[in-house]
């Protein structure tokens, strides 16, 4: 066993993929959050699953062609069949993936039923480097501006600083003041490089996690 629970693969490199019950409570890798924004609306933070590839996908359709633009610079019309399967088959170390739903029904927050998906946002490994991933979120365009991004974005900071990442690469369109002020919150710019055709890639510090209830 590593640390926190983890179990060493064969390459050396901590994995808890194959070991759902230490995902959960036992790393705080997994596992949900009952929250509110800031707007009141109860919302439930968890891992994306094989399962919701269908909503994500429907998600995905429904996108603004500017917020599509600004998550994918461009490059994605559609999702392929892998890409949905790479998208959704996260193993929840190296590959981090929350979504964000909105909670129905009436009473307290642990009776609520989940509702439909409005965020996702990763954290992706770098091959190389195993302190670096790469960050990307998307909130549904009916969504945004409404607190959705920040508290996904500290959620996942929280579980990315417990599988040991303290960098994350943001890849964006230059003009993205959405995102950069989302990650200055939580994080600080340690460079910052152009890609060309507007985009940019900077590198944050990670803060200290805090807990995003
Ligand atoms: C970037 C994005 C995720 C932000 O999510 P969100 O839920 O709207 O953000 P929040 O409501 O939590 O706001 C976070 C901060 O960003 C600011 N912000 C949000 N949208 C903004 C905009 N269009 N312009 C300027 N600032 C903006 C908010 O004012 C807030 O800052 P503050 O608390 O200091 O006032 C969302 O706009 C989005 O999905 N954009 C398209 C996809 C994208 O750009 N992804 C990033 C590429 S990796």
């Amino acid at each position: 066993m590593g640390p926190r629970g983890a179990v060493v693969s064969s390459n050396g490199v901590f994995s808890l993929a194959r070991t759902p019950e230490l995902r959960d409570d036992a790393t705080g890798l997994g596992g949900e959050l009952r929250t509110r924004l800031p707007d009141g609306t109860p919302v439930l933070v968890r891992p994306l699953r094989p399962s919701d590839a269908a909503e994500l996908l429907d998600g995905f359709g429904h996108l603004s062609d500017e917020t599509r633009r600004r998550r994918f610079l461009g490059a994605a019309r559609r999702l392929t069949h892998e890409q949905l399967r790479a998208l959704t088959n996260v193993d929840g170390y190296d590959h981090l993936a929350l979504g964000l739903a909105v909670l129905e029904g009436e009473g307290p927050l642990e009776s609520l039923r989940e509702g439909h998906g409005i965020a996702v946002a990763r954290s992706i490994r770098d091959r190389d480097e195993h302190d670096l991933a790469e960050y990307a979120i998307v909130v549904a365009d009916a969504w945004q501006r409404r607190g959705a991004g920040r508290l996904l974005t500290r959620e996942l900071l929280r579980r990315a600083r417990l599988a040991d990442v303290v960098r994350w690469r943001a890849v964006m369109l230059a003009d993205n003041r959405a995102v950069r002020r989302l990650l200055d919150g939580c994080s600080r710019e340690s460079s910052r490089r152009v890609l060309g055709f507007g985009a940019i890639e900077i590198i944050y510090d990670l803060c200290a996690a805090a807990a995003a209830s």
